[in-house]
């Protein structure tokens, strides 16, 4: 091969390299560069030609850079590789390993400096992804532990209560109301109430506890959540803007309201001068790559609701702990660092997720995603059988813990039923084939050991279809509640309840043409 032809083919080899390849004389000065190189810089070549590697170098990798051209240039390194950032002429960035290697002269002086540079942006791209898809991961997983934590102890703990509840209920009624320790029973009830309170804001965070589910304008529920709270909060001022066409949504709307309210009061807390507080609703269109999205929910049609305030904001390192229970920046002691956690937990009930953006005095945004729903109304429940022939009513209580099963049948014949109780699904069972014609409702717990509430629901309906079965639980595991609610039961009533409070439920199914929950 001759010199000419030779002189060719590098020539062709240079020009067609997937590689950026750059020659620069002894100043770092390009005086030879390929089409890749120009390409991936956006430059033209006479352009390229009046630069130098330090000009396209990002101003932060210019020192590195410098330190490594100096090394080579003092002949202590022949060549070396840096991962830096390039400089286009647009004046965006590109990720790049360069590899330089010195040319020297007899001397040992540096003649030229080639530079092959290799754009590994995509790299860094999928790198950053797989990185934040693993952190959501984890964070999921996290969530979910404390989940099923926070929904074991909430359940125990219910059932405890509604021991103390059911006593003191029991102990009041046979009390006059001016005895003085009625005030001490009081002061119990308040007790524990407020247990109850924290429980079920703990029960929010934890899977289940999702009762009462309707189809839902959030539009509504906004407004209605807005206008109680700007009213008790005169120094700020509220701006309600609400898509006309919003998607409905099934929701329990006690519970959306109980995440809007502490939602708007973190918004007033942040911010302590006065400020605005915009509430927005509209529809959305969620992507399946949408990195805001959780990995476990599914991309779709949903309802948005957005809360922003002027506030105070968050770094970068509060927001990754602002769902984590107890997490709170506020001190005094009046704050839990429940509410967000709860509405976490919530939100997640209603197969939907939240997402924050903030910066530090740049106030906050959050939005709140929840699925829309599919347009079919639910059927109706069957109506309530009323018997007419005896004035008590016969109700069965299921429940395997003894001390509310035995306070649960005091409070009933307190407020004049019979009683009958059952501890396991069997008896149940048993007891209700044999006593169907005089039994009028069942109260059943949900979570029973060897047969749950859902199969025994089940199986008394099959006895008897028209029985109505009033579900009672201190927290339901995996949306069981709702489920069984589905399938025609009557109601739901949380543990711990008062002896005022399973008068009404029960009222409320006994009596014909109530309106009750699907
Ligand atoms: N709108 C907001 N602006 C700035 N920081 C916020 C905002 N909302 C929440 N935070 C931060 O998130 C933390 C957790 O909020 P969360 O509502 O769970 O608990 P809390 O408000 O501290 O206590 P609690 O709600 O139980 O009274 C807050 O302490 C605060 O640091
Ligand atoms: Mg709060």
């Amino acid at each position: 091969m001759d010199l000419n032809q030779r002189q060719l083919l590098l020539q062709a080899v240079f020009e067609n390299a997937p590689l950026g390849i750059a020659i620069a004389d002894s100043d770092g000065r390009f005086v030879e560069v390929n089409q890749a190189f120009l390409d991936m810089l956006a430059y033209a070549r006479e352009e390229a030609l009046t630069l130098s590697f330090i000009d396209i170098t990002h101003p932060d990798d210019r020192e590195e850079t410098r330190r490594l051209s100096d090394e080579a240039r003092l002949g202590k390194i022949n060549s070396y590789q840096l991962e830096k950032r390039f400089v286009t002429r647009t004046g965006e960035f590109v990720w790049a390993i360069a590899r330089l290697t010195v040319l020297r002269d007899a001397a040992g002086a540096v003649r030229y400096w080639l530079g092959i540079i290799e754009n590994i942006a995509d790299r860094r791209q999928a790198e950053k992804e797989r990185q934040q898809m693993a952190a959501q991961v984890q964070q999921a997983q996290k969530m979910e532990a404390i989940g099923t934590l926070a929904g074991g102890i909430a359940h125990d703990f219910n059932n405890l209560l509604m021991a103390i509840q059911g006593n003191i209920s029991l102990l009041l009624l046979n009390k006059e109301p001016h005895h003085r320790e009625t005030t001490y029973l009081k002061n119990v009830e308040t007790a524990v109430q407020r247990a109850s309170e924290l429980t079920r804001q703990i029960v929010g965070f934890a899977r289940g506890g999702k009762y009462e589910v309707r189809i839902t304008n959030l539009n509504q529920v906004l407004a209605k959540t807005a206008d109680m709270f700007g009213r008790s909060k005169k120094e700020i001022t509220v701006h309600t803007h609400l898509e006309k066409n919003l998607w409905s949504v099934e929701a329990d709307q006690s519970q959306i309201e109980q995440v809007l309210l502490g939602m708007f009061v973190n918004a007033w807390q942040a911010m302590p001068d006065g400020g605005e507080l915009r509430l927005t609703t509209t529809n959305a269109v969620v992507d399946p790559n949408d990195h805001q999205k959780p990995p476990d929910t599914a991309a779709g049609r949903y309802a948005c609701i957005s809360i922003v305030d002027t506030g105070v904001g968050m770094d970068a390192a509060v927001q990754a702990r602002i769902f984590e229970p107890f997490f709170t920046t506020k001190t005094g002691g009046q704050a839990t660092g429940l509410g967000l956690s709860a509405a976490f937990g919530i939100i997640k009930n209603h197969h939907g997720f939240i997402t924050v953006q903030s910066q530090p005095g740049r106030g906050s945004i959050f939005r709140i995603f929840l699925p829309a729903a599919a347009q079919v109304p639910p059927p109706p429940p069957p109506p309530a059988q009323r018997r007419s022939d005896k004035t008590a009513h016969t109700i069965l209580i299921v429940e395997d813990e003894e001390i509310v099963a035995e306070i649960g049948m005091q409070m009933l014949e307190r407020l004049g039923y019979r009683a009958l109780v059952a501890q396991s699904g069997a008896e149940a069972l048993a007891l209700f084939s044999q006593h169907q014609d005089e039994i009028d409702l069942v109260i059943l717990d949900m979570i029973m050991p060897s047969m749950g509430g859902g199969v025994i629901f089940d199986r008394l309906r099959s006895l008897k279809p028209e029985i109505p079965v009033l579900l009672s639980s201190g927290y339901s595991l995996n949306g069981q509640a709702l489920d069984i609610l589905k399938r025609g039961c009557r109601g739901f009533i949380q543990k711990p309840f008062n002896i005022e409070q399973l008068q009404q439920k029960i009222l409320e199914i006994l009596t014909p043409g109530n309106s009750v929950i699907r």
